[in-house]
């Protein structure tokens, strides 16, 4: 029977894998090795992986792809994109591809305000709070001076506080409500530091106010933490090109392939079972270059999600319009990306991918990542409104299926020359392989 452990943070990395094979797996030899063989043979990388979280027992792989060929307001550039998804690094290239002899992708940060606050509950009136409040906010503003110096000579720094009133959605809650600007960084540690001090400074002030002296309330600070809700940090990227340039495809006229691919857009915008599924194609672009750059794709996917809501029902992110003979697709989406602090200056793959996208700043980051996001969604509908997605997917699938069943060379060869002109499907690659194999 396995027991709870105490301590298991103090165990040495090889005492870790004892103790996780041993009590959770069946082959405590074939674990510890295969633990240890994705390793890194430079002690120094492997350290400053092991230090990037408590408990790391050794390193977890993700394919790092290159898109090339984006022309993104002018400038070419090749997007590097880690994911496990094996068509997606192909859709984008061809996105790109495609859009390269068609103006390529313009791109513009239309604002880039981050947010934070501090949650309280206050039983007195909101009149009085108000009062106490205009006299708190330079004080506030002062008192976090000194964490505010350094940005503040970047650009950046804190933009406003709000006192925001709450209490008819909760009894006796109430908000800080706070708005920064954070330049090439993402922005976090600046955003909680400045919000723990707002958090210190309103209660030492409220304790000494005749909120306090003369009306006996009370005030407690819940908590203070930055929104991953970022409406006012976005980004839009289109494309848009005359329809009759829309001539790919030899089998569907262009006038009606931009009509599907309209119609495709309308029915994301209405029906939200589809528009999740639209919006996550899009987020395969856009988690792809997040990681790939280090930035923190948990938070971007909730802005993202909760933005594509933002109206009261979830809808599409993109958007899709034919006037006067020209197609045009674009999408505008919250990013709160860094490229500046956090992994970005430690993870030697992150630090690579920052210098092939030519050092962006965070606004260019946003732009990329944002067309990212785009070309993705134009290759997934592209293909949903023409052969079907898994004529493409299952072609790039296909190797996953040759190294599950362990193919050879050889029967790779065979089996990639075979499918070129075949329909796969799990079965029918099984089926060839025993052929082959009897
Ligand atoms: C698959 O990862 C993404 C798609 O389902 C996106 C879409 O349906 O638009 C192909």
């Amino acid at each position: 029977m396995i027991t709870p452990i105490e301590g298991f943070s103090k165990l040495s990395k090889d005492q870790k894998i004892k103790w996780i094979a041993e009590n959770y797996t069946q082959n405590t030899e074939g674990t510890t090795a295969l633990l240890k063989r994705y390793w890194n043979d430079d002690l120094k990388v492997q350290q400053l992986h092991d230090e990037f979280i408590e408990n790391t027992i050794t390193n977890y792989y993700l394919p790092f792809g290159i898109a090339p060929n984006f022309l993104i307001n002018d400038q070419l550039y090749a997007i590097p994109m880690v994911i496990e998804e094996s068509s997606v690094v192909a859709a984008a290239s061809k996105a790109a591809k495609f859009w390269l002899t068609r103006g390529g992708f313009k791109a513009t940060v239309l604002n880039t305000e981050k947010v934070g606050q501090v949650h309280f509950m206050y039983d007195g009136k909101f009149n009085q709070l108000t009062t106490f409040f205009n006299q708190l906010k330079p004080i506030l503003k002062n008192d976090t001076a000194v964490l505010t110096k350094n940005m503040e000579k970047r650009g950046g720094g804190l933009l406003d506080i709000e006192l925001r009133n709450k209490s008819q959605d909760l009894k006796n809650y109430y908000q800080l409500h706070c708005t920064f600007e954070t330049q090439d960084a993402m922005g976090a540690n600046f955003i909680n530091s400045c919000l723990e001090q707002f958090s210190k400074t309103l209660k030492r002030e409220f304790e000494a106010s005749t909120l306090i002296t003369e009306y006996h309330n009370t005030l407690e600070v819940v908590m203070s933490i930055l929104s991953n809700y970022v409406p006012n940090c976005i980004v839009k990227a289109e494309v848009s090109c005359p329809i009759e340039d829309l001539n790919e495809d030899k089998n569907i006229a262009p006038q009606v392939f931009a009509e599907k691919m309209l119609r495709a857009v309308a029915i994301a915008k209405v029906e939200p079972f589809r528009a999740v599924t639209h919006n996550k194609g899009i987020m395969n672009g856009i988690d792809a270059v997040v990681l790939a750059t280090g930035n923190d794709f948990r938070a971007v996917e909730a802005g993202v999600h909760a933005y594509a809501a933002k109206d009261g029902s979830y809808t599409s992110l993109t958007h899709a319009s034919i006037e006067n003979g020209i197609f045009k697709f674009w999408i505008e989406v919250p990013l709160a990306l860094g490229t500046l602090g956090g992994l970005t200056s430690l993870h030697p793959l992150v630090k690579l991918a920052l210098e092939i996208l030519q050092k962006p700043s965070a606004k260019e980051l946003m732009k990329i990542v944002a067309v990212a996001g785009l070309a993705q969604n134009f290759a997934a509908i592209r293909s949903l409104v023409t052969t079907g997605i898994q004529e493409g997917h299952m072609k790039m699938h296909l190797m996953n299926i040759l190294n599950q069943f362990e193919a050879t060379e050889i029967e790779k060869k065979i089996l990639m020359e075979h499918f070129k002109k075949n329909t796969v499907s799990h079965s029918a690659v099984v089926a060839l392989l025993e052929k082959l194999r009897t």
